[in-house]
Formats: C-alpha cells, sequence, structure tokens
C-alpha cells in the first residue's frame, strides 16, 4: 500500500514543506502555499530531459550537429527571436499579460507555417491548437478574423492531459500549441488545475513527447501580478525557449522578448503592431517611435538603443517641475529609476542644477523598455533641456554612458546606431569622444564630448 498524503507547496516557486506556511522561505512571497499530493502518490513525469538515443557516452566530435534545426515559421520578427525558428523537438513557452495577443501570435504561427509547407509541397505538416480557454467556434472567428490559412490546422478544445496525449498520437501534428499550460489537467493529480504539480506534470509529460517524437511545442502561460510566468519557476526551467510579450495598455505596439533560448541569442526583440487583422510585423521600429514625436519641445531627446543587432531610434521624455513637496518625485517608466537616480545626481553635483525642489517625470515614448547605459547621456540631456526650457535640436541625436564623475563613456555598436540615425535624416550627433575614430555616414556631423558638461554646453 503506497502511504497516501499531502504536502503544501509554494506556487511562485515549487518549494514544498509538510506543513502551511504563510510565507515562503524560498522565495519570500506571501500566501503561496496550497495543499497538494504528495510526490510519492504522483506517477512522475517520465522525464523532463530529452530521452536519450542512446546510453553510452559518446566522443564530442562523432556527434553530428544539426546547423539547418531551426524551421522557419514564415513571420520575420517571430523568427528573429526564436533565433532562426522553431527547432524540431524544442518546446517554446510564450507568456504575457491577458488580451496582449499571446493566442493571436500562435494562431498566426500555426497558420503561416502551415501555408508556407503548402507551397513547398511538402505534405503531413500537420498541426494542433489544442485549448483549454476558449471554444472550438471562438478559436474559427479568430483564425478567420485573421485571414490564416485553415486547411492543415487542428483544433482540440480538451483540458485532460491524458486524452488530449491520445489526440496527438493519433494525429501526429508537426506543431502543437497549448493555449494555455494553465489550464491543463492530469487525472493522475488530484489537484486544481494551474497548481505547481498539475503545470508540472502536463509541461513534462508534453515535453517528453516532444522531444521523443520530434514535434515543437509552443506553450502558452499565463503571468501573475508581478509579471512571473503564472505557475513554478520549474516551468521556465524546463523548456528550451521562454519569450515574453510586453506592451504597454492603450499602445497597439507588442514586442516580443526571448529571456532564454537554448538555440538562439537572447537579445532580440520582435516588433509588432496591434491591428484589426491580427499581429502585424513592425519592420522600422525606428520610425514607428518617432512617428509622434513633438519637434522642438523641451524636454525631447532621441537616442539609439541596440536591441540584440538592431539599432532602434526612441524618445526620451522629460518633465521637470516645481515641487509641492518636501520630498519631490522622482518617477521613470520605461528605464531604470536606480540609474536616473544616479543621473540626476551627476546633474546636481557636477553640473550644479538645483534639481531637489523639482519633481522630475521621464518616460520612453511609444512603451519600449531601455535598458542600456548607452541612453544615458540621453536622459541626462534631457532632463536638462526641460528644466532649462530649452529644445534639442529636433536632428540631434545624443549617444554616450555616464559615469559617476560626470564623464562620459564609450559606447558599443556606435556605427550601426549612426548608421539607423542617418537613415532616419538625423543631421548631427553628441557622443563619446572616445568613439569618434568612427567616422558618421554622409551628411553627419559627429561632436565628440568627453564630459557632461561639455554635451550640455552644446544644447
Ligand atoms: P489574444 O490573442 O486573445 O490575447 P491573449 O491570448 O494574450 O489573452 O488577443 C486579445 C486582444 O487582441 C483583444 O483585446 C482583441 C485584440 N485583437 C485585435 O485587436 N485584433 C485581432 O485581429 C485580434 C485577433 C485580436
Ligand atoms: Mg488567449
Amino acid at each position: 500500500m503506497t502511504k497516501s498524503s499531502t504536502v503544501f507547496s509554494c506556487q511562485n516557486c515549487g518549494a514544498q514543506s509538510p506543513k502551511w506556511m504563510g510565507r515562503c522561505p524560498e522565495c519570500g512571497q506571501w500566501n503561496t502555499y496550497i495543499e497538494e499530493a504528495a510526490s510519492e502518490d504522483i506517477k512522475p513525469a517520465r522525464s523532463s530531459m530529452a530521452p536519450a538515443a542512446n546510453f553510452t557516452p559518446t566522443p564530442l566530435p562523432e556527434i553530428s550537429s544539426d546547423k539547418s534545426a531551426h524551421r522557419p515559421v514564415g513571420i520575420g520578427e517571430l523568427d528573429r527571436v526564436l533565433g532562426g525558428g522553431l527547432v524540431p523537438g524544442s518546446v517554446t513557452l510564450i507568456g504575457g499579460d491577458p488580451g496582449i495577443g499571446k493566442s493571436t501570435i500562435v494562431m498566426q504561427a500555426l497558420g503561416s507555417i502551415t501555408s508556407a509547407s503548402k507551397v513547398s509541397n511538402q505534405q503531413g505538416r500537420k498541426v494542433l491548437y489544442i485549448s483549454g480557454e476558449e471554444s472550438a467556434p471562438q478559436i474559427k472567428l479568430r483564425a478567420e478574423r485573421l485571414g490564416v490559412d485553415q486547411q492543415e490546422i487542428f483544433v482540440l478544445t480538451e483540458n485532460c492531459l491524458e486524452r488530449l496525449l491520445e489526440e496527438i498520437k493519433k494525429l501526429k501534428p508537426s506543431i502543437i500549441a497549448v493555449d494555455s499550460i494553465q489550464t491543463i489537467y492530469s487525472n493522475n493529480i488530484t489537484s486544481a488545475p494551474g497548481t505547481v504539480s498539475q503545470v508540472r506534470e502536463s509541461a513534462g509529460q508534453l515535453l517528453y513527447y516532444s522531444k521523443a517524437s520530434g514535434t515543437s511545442t509552443m506553450l502558452v502561460g499565463h503571468v501573475t501580478k508581478d509579471g512571473a510566468i503564472a505557475g513554478p519557476k520549474v516551468l521556465e526551467h524546463m523548456v528550451d525557449t521562454v519569450l515574453y510579450f510586453e506592451g504597454e495598455r492603450g499602445h497597439p505596439f507588442r514586442l516580443l522578448r526571448a529571456v532564454k533560448n537554448r538555440f538562439g541569442s537572447t537579445n532580440e526583440i520582435g516588433v509588432f503592431e496591434m491591428t484589426g487583422k491580427g499581429l502585424k510585423e513592425v519592420l522600422n521600429p525606428s520610425s514607428l517611435f518617432l512617428a509622434e514625436r513633438p519637434e522642438g519641445a523641451a524636454g525631447s531627446v532621441v537616442v539609439a538603443s541596440l536591441e540584440g543587432s538592431r539599432p532602434v531610434l526612441v524618445e526620451i521624455q522629460a518633465l521637470v517641475t516645481s515641487s509641492g513637496f518636501a520630498q519631490p518625485r522622482r518617477t521613470a517608466i520605461g528605464m531604470d529609476s536606480g540609474r536616473v537616480a544616479l543621473l540626476v545626481a551627476v546633474l546636481e553635483k557636477i553640473v550644479g542644477l538645483h534639481l531637489n525642489d523639482q519633481d522630475i517625470f521621464l518616460n520612453v515614448a511609444g512603451g519600449l523598455k531601455v535598458n542600456e547605459p548607452a541612453v544615458d547621456l540621453g536622459i541626462i540631456t534631457s532632463i536638462t533641456s526641460s528644466f532649462k526650457n530649452k529644445p534639442i535640436d529636433p536632428h540631434t541625436l545624443i549617444l554616450g554612458e555616464v559615469g559617476l564623475t560626470g564623464e562620459v563613456r564609450a559606447v558599443s555598436g556606435i556605427e550601426m546606431r549612426l548608421s539607423e540615425a542617418s537613415k532616419m535624416g538625423f543631421k548631427r550627433v553628441l557622443m563619446p569622444r572616445s568613439n569618434t575614430k568612427v567616422k558618421p555616414p554622409k551628411g553627419m556631423e559627429a561632436i565628440g564630448v568627453a564630459t557632461v558638461e561639455e554635451c550640455l554646453s552644446f544644447i
């Protein structure tokens, strides 16, 4: 007889305890413990790793590397983030806030894959969309709205892991999409769908099937209030790729970012725009982020941020107003507030601006997040411009990292940034003096600055 007992497990990090606890000692979250069947009672997911083809150690040179492993989805911005496409046998987790467009991108990806396989006359590129959230007619409506090629897309509305694995084995699709992993439950486990053990078991079984059969699987994951993927952290460790869908409410722009990728870089971002016909790729993000720029307004500065291998021009806006409070406000959206505090301190101490009775609001237009030191000098200039009410020439780009003594430090990838700015019609760049060995593109004047004060003397 097996001992039947229960344990309490943290729904945030998966830590377990024999008794209930208010605060998880592992991750520090409050009220996350839920009673679940003890792990001895759970038939474990057979393996969360790839089933090995042979069980003897193999010399590394004898193992063949599959260089062309990536199969392009056919949506450029998605392929860029994936590192070239979906890898057979891989599991990709897509997380994001409700309503951000996770189901939409998954359906568009499936449509793109099946229509591409039709062009190349590949047979049997059947794909399966499993939904535990929406009804089949709802999914049909979305597919119609998106105008995807519906021929080879199969839909299954099912929450039970065992039943859906049975159907998967019958259909043998080349791609599986599960929307969402939190709605799938296994009959082997008594706890409710969405709990740690259910999510872990469902993901584990799907992972095992994917690796064993060479099927690419996309899992949609819900996120918690603080933006982490709901369910155990182990989910992120189990899968090959984790993508996050970001975007500000009320903005049509959506950013797809890889936070983990076993088959590619994690720096790349994909930029989309949500339209009436689904997500549209944005091929020139710079023009999108600069579209509504108020040229000649004080506090508006354009910087070039490097997102993976691609430079993106973004507008930083500052508003500095006299404060009514003893403790002035410092609000920064889209950038690190600690970094902003540091730069404000440099402005006060080194440049001598009196900002201690001023509220400072900073924003990156368009909802992008920039966390590169190369935008430091841009932040400094926009605060100064707003404080002094002096607009900055709209055709000037500002680049540079700022150190604590007010020195301007070199930035990487200067050529790419300058050529993007030149394409967007910028005529002048204020940049670190140590970077001026690089010749600016034709029609662009480069001014090297070594200190913050020197830079501010040009505006
Ligand atoms: P959805 O993909 O259902 O979001 P998620 O799965 O992440 O919860 O997208 C929902 C939102 O997208 C919804 O508010 C409507 C909007 N939308 C469009 O604007 N255009 C479209 O073509 C589609 C399908 C959705
Ligand atoms: Mg959805």
